[in-house]
């Protein structure tokens, strides 16, 4: 099969095109033909080894273990396993594969059965593949970490990436007022997709503290002029952003929490087909929907992961496999998104 291949660290140039053998079965497990990926984040931190700390994690200090990237899937079961008991050939599925090896940059990959859920009817295999990571980040972020409650105010940082166009929306399903954070040319995006108020980063540090929950997707600033826009006994939930900041609040969250009177804690996202068959729900009743920037074939896996890298993507970068339908960058072309916006 075809996958991209990465056997060292560096730039977008180390990922190559190869013929690779199939990945093997286990009992447990589903082959799926994959029909798309999607890019994030962690996709080139990964790819980079950077930080350091995470070739600690999975395994290669010098050379990564982690041949194939990409840990959102969607496509088809070709084959499963003899234990295998919800799934058959030819269903449509998605996944987060973060924690079952990765590998969704290639034709096929080997998800466990517990990873996977049905996809989305109302979702093309390149939107669903753009929901898992994003998604379940979003909503662990807020309802799980951030404790968001109904009727509160919430600030979402980066609220124009991948974790922020699922937390605006997940955000607004929960019932909360939403402040939006973003760059001055993604603000009109922000707003159609239900934010109540958006603004950029620098008005973002120059409110009263009239918040309830800051969720920071983009952390690339004095974490405590954030907590400042906090009401006292405020919630402040880090999910990404430079990595000082990330480990700052990773590490020391519960003396900042101290010192700020404001709770200061980190996401650490737990895939789950739970969650993940919650997001589909709320997808197939039209409660949210994955925001669709571009996406790109197989074999353009680097200037996926070059453009998100220089923050040119507004949502999620899609990446077709197969015969996926393929729209080079095509911005907010998805059909979920056309037909939501269009309902404005
Ligand atoms: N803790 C966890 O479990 C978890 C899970 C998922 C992701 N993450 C992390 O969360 C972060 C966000 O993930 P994502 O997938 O949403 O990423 P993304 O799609 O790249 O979005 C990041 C957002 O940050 C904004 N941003 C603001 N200042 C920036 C700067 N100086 N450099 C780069 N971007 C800047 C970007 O700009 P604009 O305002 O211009 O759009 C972009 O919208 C990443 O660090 C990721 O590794 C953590």
């Amino acid at each position: 099969m075809k996958a991209v291949v990465q056997r060292e660290y560096g730039s977008a140039d180390v990922l190559h095109l190869q013929e690779v053998d199939r990945p093997p079965m286990s009992a447990n497990s589903v082959l799926v033909r994959v029909r798309a990926a999607s890019v994030h984040a962690g996709d080139w931190h990964l790819m980079r080894g950077d930080p350091f700390l995470l070739r600690f994690i999975y395994g290669g200090i010098h050379r990564p273990k982690i041949t194939i990237l990409g840990s959102d899937v969607a496509g088809e079961v070709d084959a499963v396993g003899q234990a295998v008991r919800q799934f058959k050939p030819g269903d449509p599925v998605f996944a987060d594969l973060t924690e079952c090896g990765f590998g969704a940059f290639a034709e096929y990959v080997s998800v466990p059965e517990s990873a996977l859920v049905l996809k989305p009817e109302n979702l093309t295999f390149a939107e669903a593949a753009t929901v898992p990571v994003s998604g379940l980040s979003a909503l662990q972020g807020l309802r799980d970490v951030g404790q968001l409650q109904a009727g509160e105010r919430v600030l979402i940082k980066g609220a124009a990436g991948g974790v922020g166009s699922f937390a605006v929306q997940i955000a607004k399903a929960l019932g909360a007022e939403v402040t939006g954070v973003c760059s001055p040319h993604k603000q009109e995006v922000v707003r159609k997709l239900g934010a109540d108020e958006v603004m950029d980063y620098d008005q973002a540090v120059h409110q009263a503290p009239r918040f309830d929950l800051i969720l920071d997707t983009a952390a690339y600033r004095s974490v405590f002029a954030s907590l400042a826009v906090l009401k006292p006994g405020g919630r402040y939930v880090m999910v990404g952003g430079a990595m000082p900041y990330f480990f700052q609040v990773l590490l020391l969250g519960s003396l900042m929490s101290a010192l700020s009177g404001r709770r200061v804690k980190s996401l650490v996202c737990q895939p789950n087909s739970k969650d993940l068959t919650l997001l589909k729900d709320w997808i197939e009743r039209g409660t949210i929907y994955p925001y669709v920037d571009r996406t790109y074939p197989l074999e353009q896996v680097p200037d996926a992961i070059h453009a998100l890298e220089q923050r040119q993507v507004c949502g999620k970068v899609a990446i077709s496999i197969g015969s996926a339908p393929y729209s080079p960058l095509c911005q907010g072309h998805a059909s979920a998104t056309a037909s939501h916006l269009a309902r404005d």
